[in-house]
């Protein structure tokens, strides 16, 4: 595991733009794992610049997002969809043949489940997998649970889940009460996983989960165990280790 401290949100978006950015130059068609939330937008905005300058090229870029709210389609401003797009993927040359994002506006999420697996398994791997870190240690939206699960399944969200996303829709009872989520097993298969972490919100979140033991209850801990795991946070976000 290795940590990168940054001043601030802003250096922790290019530490981690530059990250990603090396992962596509060094490989063109690389399959990036991505995540949503307001960690990464600041690393996917100056990717977006780099791309306008000519210095980063996503014709060959394959995609693979975490999760998706159940019941949520592009059309909805709060579907992980419709985040990816307005975020980063109508800003740069991605074909959107190579996107991969969870269905959620289907009627059979366990069956939408097994296709996404499928699709996992047909890129053959994640080369880079971004991730950030809900505040009870949950990724993607592998929310604490009594064991890791191991493929794309339907999850019910936690109370605390529901409270923190909360903010980006007009109230609480308008937050999805499940999703779809890539499991445990796929994240930790990665090559690589980078995790963006600001502000104090995530203090207690980041110490449970890289200072703490390896358990379900606190997901994110198994990537203490991964072969190439980088932490990319800021002051905050490291204020109680
Ligand atoms: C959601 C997403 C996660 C994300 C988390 C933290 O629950 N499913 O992938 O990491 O929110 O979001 P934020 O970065 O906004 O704190």
């Amino acid at each position: 595991m290795r940590i990168i401290r940054t001043r601030d949100y802003k250096q922790m978006s290019r530490d981690a733009a530059n990250i990603i950015s090396a992962q596509v130059i060094l490989k063109p068609n690389s399959v990036l794992g991505l995540a949503t939330g307001s960690s990464p937008i600041g690393a996917y905005e100056q990717l977006i610049r780099w791309y306008q300058k000519g210095d980063l090229n996503f014709s060959r870029v394959r995609t693979v997002n975490l999760d998706e709210y159940v019941g949520l389609g592009f059309d909805n401003h709060e579907s992980y969809k419709r985040f990816m797009y307005d975020n980063l993927f109508s800003q740069i040359n991605i074909d959107p043949a190579n996107i991969n994002i969870p269905n959620g506006c289907t009627s059979d999420p366990e069956e939408e489940c097994r296709r996404y697996d499928g699709v996992l398994r047909t890129l053959g791997g994640i080369d880079l997998q971004l991730l950030g870190l809900g505040v009870n240690g949950h990724i993607g939206f592998n929310e604490p649970a009594d064991i890791f699960a191991k493929g794309t399944h339907v999850v019910h969200l936690s109370e605390s889940t529901i409270e923190a996303n909360k903010r980006f829709f007009a109230k609480a009872e308008d937050v999805p009460r499940s999703a779809v989520t890539m499991g445990i097993f796929d994240i930790i298969q990665a090559d690589r996983v980078l995790m963006v972490a600001s502000g104090a919100g995530k203090a207690q979140a980041v110490k449970d989960a890289f200072f703490g033991p390896i358990t379900p209850r606190v997901p994110a801990s198994i990537l203490q165990f991964h072969k190439d795991f980088t932490l990319v946070a800021d002051e905050e976000a490291l204020s109680l280790v």
